[in-house]
């Protein structure tokens, strides 16, 4: 039958066009694992000595900035989130981003709700773009469905998919092409440049008249698109900007941006020689730190992609398989490219744009009343006396999201907290208050419950409560 013989050309076409993405994606892959070959053998590492500060006037205060004067350069932005990680530190195994974070919320609804406000504030169409990996398509799709009727275009790509590498033979984990999942792994923030071109939303969003493209995180809840920012973009024309902000002890880990050899580069703890790892984390060397929050002029990338000069840093992810064996993973840095842009500069942002839920600490603060919602935007609670927020410091037992919502029965009101430390096995109940500095500690074997309604101020709990 005709019917028949239609869909089954339209499935042979799908099957084609498949295996050509496919056979592209190994291709790339081929160049990432052929560089890794050759840094390997010329045993390739940073010169330290040549690593300086970066020059004064690259690194741009945010409060200097001038004030948008109109919403017009939106008409030329949007907005992209890169989705394809895991909450693997937080014992997840779906998309990060599809957590409930805040009265019911995801980090995809918050995001969706801030660019539907300033697309009706402004009136403008600000497309919400999506990176996606092939392990956090699904519940992309999933919440993204909710808003098929609204006015805010959202558009999705997957990201590549690589396969993971045995350590010691060097020889890839999958079999064939529909090899299990964890034989493969999607391959950094980095793939966003490749990924674009790949999946055809480069062209889509030139065709479109769209010039600037705001990049951040997906679960950065500070991520809001600045219009000043956007500005200063089109004013100095700076092909690409990073926003940094100040580094505290507990950000030992973020990239940095630095001058080597005249050039501004983006430095990851991964590729610090072992013995100067110390002199990264410090904060006096490395004053600022990456947020990823990154804008890019997509006329600048096509160029850069059509010479195919996108060449990133090499970042190598040790991981054990479930098996235990050890394997590798070839990755790259989105704020990596910043080398390849002219007139690249930094902005240095205050804090409050960079805020991230990487465990369950940073979670109970964003669900506490330290914060409420605006259009899907974190506002800090004007209640509160103090500018800066609690420090939360939960420990192993409420590592995985699991154990995180088990042990808190309600989220404590912490509006007048100024430290907490959890330590071993403790259950929080209904309505408890915490003020102050308050440490509970249940040693091994012991388990402490702070019954429903109670009030700890200033208190060291441990052992039985009695109250
Ligand atoms: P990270 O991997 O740096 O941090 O991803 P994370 O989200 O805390 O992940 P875990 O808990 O260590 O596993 C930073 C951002 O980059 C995205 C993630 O989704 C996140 O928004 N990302 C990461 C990708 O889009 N693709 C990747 O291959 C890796």
């Amino acid at each position: 039958p005709r019917l028949r013989s239609v869909s089954s050309a339209a499935a042979e076409r799908n099957d084609s066009s498949t295996r050509q993405a496919f056979e592209t994606e190994m291709t790339l892959f081929f160049h990432l694992f052929t560089r890794y070959l050759v840094e390997r053998a010329e045993r390739k590492e940073l010169d330290w000595e040549r690593i300086q500060s970066p020059a004064a006037d690259v690194i741009v205060p945010y409060g200097t900035l001038p004030h948008a004067q109109t919403p017009k350069n939106l008409q030329k932005l949007a907005v992209l989130k890169v989705n394809g990680g895991l909450g693997t530190s937080m014992g997840m195994t779906g998309a990060k981003s599809a957590l409930e974070v805040k009265n019911d919320m995801t980090f995809l609804d918050l995001t969706v709700r801030q660019i539907e406000l300033l697309n009706k504030e402004n009136q403008v169409d600000v497309p919400l773009i999506l990176m996606t990996s092939f392990n956090t398509h699904d519940d992309t799709i999933r919440i993204i469905k909710k808003y098929a009727n609204q006015q805010l275009r959202i558009v999705t790509f997957n990201q590549s998919r690589y396969p993971r590498v045995y350590k010691e033979s060097l020889m890839p984990c999958p079999q064939s092409a529909d090899d299990d999942k964890d034989k493969w792994y999607p391959p950094g923030h980095g793939d966003i440049y490749t990924a674009l071109v790949q999946s055809g939303v480069l062209d889509q969003l030139l065709a479109e008249g769209k010039e600037y493209l705001f990049i951040s995180n997906s679960d950065n809840l500070g991520a809001i698109v600045d219009q000043d920012i956007l500005q200063y973009m089109v004013d100095s024309k700076a092909e690409f900007i990073m926003e940094v902000t100040d580094k505290t002890r507990a950000d030992v880990k973020g990239g940095t941006l630095i001058d080597y050899d005249g050039h501004l580069q983006l430095l990851e703890i991964a590729q610090v020689p072992s013995e100067h790892v110390d002199d990264f984390k410090s904060v006096r060397k490395f004053k600022i730190f990456n947020t990823n929050n990154l804008w890019i002029n997509l006329k600048a990338l096509k160029r850069v992609m059509d010479k195919n000069a996108m060449v990133l840093d090499l970042i190598i992810n040790p991981k054990v398989t479930e098996e235990g064996q050890s394997v590798i993973q070839l990755e790259t840095a989105a704020g990596a490219a910043i080398k390849h842009f002219k007139n690249a500069h930094g902005i240095n942002v205050p804090r409050s744009r960079f805020l991230p839920v990487k465990n369950c600490s940073d979670l109970l603060l964003i669900k506490s009343d330290i914060y409420s919602l605006e259009h899907g935007r974190l506002v800090l609670n004007p209640v509160r006396m103090f500018e800066t927020t609690p420090v939360i410091k939960l420990g192993d037992h409420f590592k995985k999201i699991a154990q995180f919502q088990q042990r808190f029965k309600q989220i404590p009101k912490i509006l007048e907290l100024d430290h907490l430390t959890v330590t071993g096995d403790v259950y929080f109940g209904r309505n408890v208050t915490l003020r102050g500095t308050v440490i509970v500690v249940a040693n091994e074997g012991q388990r402490i419950d702070i019954p429903d309604g109670c009030i700890l101020e200033n208190r060291l709990v441990s052992g039985n409560l009695n109250l």
